[in-house]
């Protein structure tokens, strides 16, 4: 799909932020290894979350949908998962690949896990060697580093004192998994905090999960026990939009119930460092998570630099921060951003190449992004490179760009963000096309 996004005069409106999909991934892991019954409310039907459905329903756990944003499940423990009959299919997903070893490492049967081109390039040497140091048997290309893998878990996993060699919410969350099944308590330390969504739903599922002088530790085997869960709104969907209520002149907009945890709300204190007010109003716990309701408007920005710990508690957002740096006053320089290299595109690489498209001044290397602003953006045709976020971020430069931005490949924003052309366009009145015909005014 190519995407049309004309440049914009001003953005007023409510935008809905769907529900957060690092939390509905979990929610759904959880819930298939508890007993009892979970309820989630405000799950993310994107392809992503959708995958964690398919896979778990072919490990045998009774999912029931009533609508796309409310799932029930029947949990009957984890001894009630089943070998599965056809290879599970993450897809473009990270974290259903990632946490579905940390699940399968606990179950005796064998399971073949795959995806697509982007995610056989992605590295699972880090989840695969600790959880074969936990007992696992785990065969996949180059030695494991690399999906299709396979996986023949035990009910016999010992528990593990590990450090984790990158700050990944995703490798924490898979040794989480497989802590709770292990015999033994599994002590975790991360070089610096990730996002901590595991730890905080994993409480309300009634497991203990303490943390002692930088260690994270899980008693295993644990019980789980069913529960509810109402999502909040993700703020790396809503990332997207405060960014351009920030940059298009004149704009005001409202984005309600967003998730505010702290490990995920770096991009709020480095848009602040460049200047930008960004309202939270309600701040509320919606279950074990904070949610406020946002307010962006115009803002001029100023540069400013990136780096270390600060990365994990933005490391989605790094697309759309060089966006908003393509238009701030000054060199922003982003550092300690090698992860960036290893997701769903190389992020730092493709940010730099469509932005320059657009006529910015941005240099990528292999750990950082050098953006030179403020620069007249002009539209032109670009490529999403595949990357959902990326898809997004250049959708944003296309309103302030004169003229009309067409991105290529925008089909994989349904990955994350199924109705972000409907509420883009919304908020534009009009100014966004897909090809269909559907958002001409
Ligand atoms: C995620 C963790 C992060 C993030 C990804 C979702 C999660 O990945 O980039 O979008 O749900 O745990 P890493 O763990 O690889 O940093």
């Amino acid at each position: 799909m190519e995407l049309t996004v004309k440049q914009a005069t001003t953005l007023k409106g409510t935008v809905r932020a769907p529900g957060d999909k690092s939390i509905s991934h979990r929610a759904l892991l959880f819930g298939a290894l508890a007993r009892g019954e979970t309820v989630i409310r405000g799950f993310l039907p994107a392809d992503d979350c959708e995958r964690t459905v398919r896979c778990l329903s072919a490990l045998g756990v009774s999912l029931i949908r009533e609508g796309p944003t409310f799932v029930r499940i029947q949990g009957r423990g984890p001894a009630s998962l089943r070998e599965p009959e056809t290879t599970l299919d993450a897809g473009n997903s990270g974290t259903t690949m990632r946490l579905l070893l940390g699940l399968l490492a606990g179950q005796p049967f064998p399971a073949v896990l795959d995806g697509d081109r982007s995610l056989r390039r992605r590295p699972m040497g880090r989840v695969v060697e600790p959880l074969r140091l936990m007992g696992a048997q785990i065969e996949g290309r180059e030695g494991g580093a690399f999906a299709p893998i396979c996986i023949r878990g035990t009910r016999e996993l010992k528990p593990l004192t590990y450090r984790l060699p990158v700050a990944s919410a995703q490798v924490k969350s898979a040794l989480l998994l497989a802590g709770l099944q292990a015999n033994g308590v599994t002590a975790l330390r991360e070089p610096a905090p990730s996002r901590d969504h595991s730890e905080r739903l994993l409480a309300a599922f009634g497991a203990t999960i303490e943390q002692e002088e930088g260690w994270l530790k899980v008693r295993g085997p644990a019980v789980l026990t069913g529960t509810e869960v109402q999502i909040p709104g993700d703020f790396s969907a809503a990332a997207f939009f405060l960014v351009a209520a920030l940059l298009v002149p004149g704009s005001e907009v409202y984005l309600p119930a967003v998730g505010v945890n702290p490990t995920r709300t770096g991009l709020l204190d480095v848009l602040q460092a460049m200047g930008a007010r960004i309202s939270l109003g309600s701040l509320r716990r919606q279950g074990p998570e904070p949610v406020a309701d946002l307010w962006a408007g115009t803002q001029s920005l100023r540069a400013t630099e990136v780096d270390g710990s600060l990365l994990p508690r933005l490391i989605d957002e790094v697309p759309i921060l060089a966006v908003a740096a393509t238009q701030a006053q000054g060199t922003t320089t982003i550092r300690d951003a090698a992860e960036l290299t290893v997701k769903e595109s190389n992020r730092l690489q493709a940010m730099a190449a469509e932005l320059g498209r657009l006529g910015a001044k941005v240099i990528a290397t292999d750990d950082r992004l050098i953006i030179e602003g403020p620069t007249r953006l002009r539209g032109a045709v670009c490529d999403s490179h595949g990357d959902h976020r990326v898809a997004m971020a250049l959708a944003v430069a296309g309103l302030v760009a004169e003229g009309e931005t067409r991105i290529r490949g925008a089909e994989c924003i349904a990955i994350s963000f199924p109705d972000f052309v409907d509420q883009l366009a919304a908020l534009t009145k009009g100014g966004v096309t897909d090809g269909t015909g559907q958002y001409c005014h």
